[in-house]
């Protein structure tokens, strides 16, 4: 068995669920993982400036300019060399193929800035979703952490937390109060629950 499983987070912008994450572990509460990479699919993402600053190995693999293809070759070879066990997706806003799903059953892990089945699947995504939310005029929204699998199996939900939507507010807003009320706080939870499994713990 394994004495802590080790993460690999996958981020694409400001990277403030990685540094949840980072804080979980500096904290103690992530007592079965241990971060060992962090992978940008976006070149200049301020989610690479804040792993260095925790000492974590990160690295950038611009996906556009590489494309899908050698992108995700690179990422293999790069999980394999760090030997990881769980892939975290922390708001990593790139689709992965099925190809690369398969690999990792049970394996990869998501989060998601609304309560899914609602405001998800193509085009929803970062601040899109709080857009479609306060579109729509729900008085509840939130944030689901998920595994990500092939279909049909999809993605099984591991949490979820509803957060309030106000009258007066802003995509900006919303987003703010989803993610401190909300991801902040089921990510960690979520990859402890995880990490435990994986190392029998
Ligand atoms: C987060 O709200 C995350 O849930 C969302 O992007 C944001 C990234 O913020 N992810 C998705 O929309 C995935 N479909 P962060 O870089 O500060 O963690």
């Amino acid at each position: 068995m394994l004495t802590r499983a080790r993460i690999a987070v996958l981020v694409s912008g400001g990277g403030t669920n990685l540094e949840a994450l980072l804080h979980a572990q500096e904290s103690g509460l992530l007592p079965h993982g241990e971060i060992v990479l962090v992978v940008s699919g976006t070149e200049g993402a301020y989610a690479i400036t804040r792993a260095k600053a925790h000492g974590v190995n990160a690295v950038t693999l611009p996906r556009k300019t590489m494309g899908q293809a050698a992108f995700e070759d690179s990422l293999t070879e790069l999980l394999e060399l760090s030997r990881v066990d769980l892939i975290v997706l922390a708001g990593f806003l790139s689709i992965l193929s099925e190809d690369f799903v398969r690999r990792w059953p049970d394996r990869i892990v998501n989060i998601h800035p609304s309560l899914i089945p609602s405001f998800c699947g193509k085009g929803f995504y970062g601040l899109k979703v709080h857009e479609a939310v306060l579109e729509r005029g729900v008085c509840l929204t939130g944030a689901t952490v998920h595994l990500v699998n092939e279909i049909p199996d999809g993605g099984r939900i591991l949490l979820q937390k509803a957060v309030e939507v106000r009258p007066d507010d802003t995509p900006e807003i919303l987003q703010r109060r989803v993610m401190e009320q909300a991801e902040w706080v089921l990510l960690p939870q979520a990859v402890e629950q995880l990490c435990k499994q994986l190392t029998g713990g």
